[in-house]
């Protein structure tokens, strides 16, 4: 039985890379994305989850738009990392398709709900929608078969040098969802940047079609940041927490109490780590093993691009 999967996201050149996986391994069923305003806006992280159903066809899947912005601060996005549109230098055709219609909200408290224990969600943008799912419907905590996020780190930075931008760009919501009554799977960043598509991993993705050129190939090499240190390749970081659903053998993880800091004047939105803490309320990923990683990832991209005719 492949396991169930709801993924909240901000699609993003790293989302969108996400969904190909979520949507490739067979042992993964995709069964709702839900969308919130992060990387870009939500009418366009929502467009581009269309798009990207489409495109790749999983016309069934529901996706659901939620939260435009932030619980109470003002919405700031990362257009500068992944382009105007969040899809880099990738335009895919306008969907044909349309949302669900109902919130994004809703739509993660009906589906755990109905299948409690079952579905494992996924977060890879800012946690507004959850912090509403979970303000709206508590249960959904224990509901939930698991809870993995992309955010966060235990060293450093991308948005600021203290915070990571998915819990910088919404702090009050991930102190809802950190303080809630559920194990939180922490993907930070000093896991994601092991994850890193170098110039080896891009030539290797590059012999896969049309789906690598016209996709793949395009959204794993958009951009350069010269403030991470040994910059190797842009990092997949919401591939990771995917792929930590499928193949949690790959990753090393450790307990720990998160807290979330919201009013530190240079390090809101900091996720303050403590290993050694008495009541840890999150896992926390520390290490991947990077060969392994790639190879699992190759195989699914490789899997949907044979099958892919544009
Ligand atoms: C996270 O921020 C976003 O820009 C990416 O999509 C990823 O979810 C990395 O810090
Ligand atoms: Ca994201």
């Amino acid at each position: 039985m492949p396991f169930r999967l709801l993924l909240d996201c901000d699609p993003g050149l790293d989302d969108a890379l996400a969904l190909l996986l979520a949507h490739g391994d067979p042992d993964l069923e995709l069964i709702g994305v839900t969308t919130v305003g992060g990387n870009v806006t939500l009418q366009n992280t929502t467009r581009n989850a269309l798009r990207l159903r489409e495109y790749l066809k999983f016309p069934k899947v529901p996706v659901s738009a939620g939260a435009a912005g932030p619980l109470t601060r003002q919405f700031r996005d990362a257009a500068h990392v992944h382009g105007a549109g969040g899809l880099g230098s990738v335009t895919l055709p306008e969907a044909t398709l349309a949302v669900t219609g109902i919130h994004a909200v809703d739509f993660i408290i009906d589906t755990l709900r109905a299948t409690p224990g079952a579905v494992h969600l996924v977060a890879t943008g800012p946690l507004t929608n959850i912090a509403l799912a979970l303000e709206k419907e508590p249960a959904i905590a224990r509901w939930a078969a698991s809870f993995t996020i992309m955010g966060g780190s235990f060293t450093r930075g991308n948005a600021t040098v203290a915070a990571e931008f998915n819990i910088w760009a919404d702090p009050e919501a991930a102190r809802i969802v950190f303080d809630a009554d559920w194990q939180v799977t922490m993907i930070g960043l000093d896991l994601t940047l092991q994850a890193q598509a170098n110039s080896i991993v891009v030539d290797r993705l590059s012999t896969l079609g049309a789906l690598a050129d016209d996709l793949i190939v395009p959204l794993a090499t958009f951009y350069f940041n010269p403030n991470v240190p040994d910059w190797d390749g842009q990092a997949v970081h919401d591939v990771c927490a995917v792929a930590y659903v499928a193949r949690p053998d790959l990753f090393e993880t450790r307990p720990a109490r998160v807290d979330i800091e919201t009013t530190g004047e240079f390090t809101s939105g900091m996720t303050v780590v403590d290993f050694d803490a008495p009541s840890p309320n999150a896992m926390v990923a520390t290490r991947l093993d990077v060969n392994g990683f790639w190879a699992y990832v190759e195989t699914v991209y490789a899997r949907v691009a044979a099958e892919h005719t544009g």
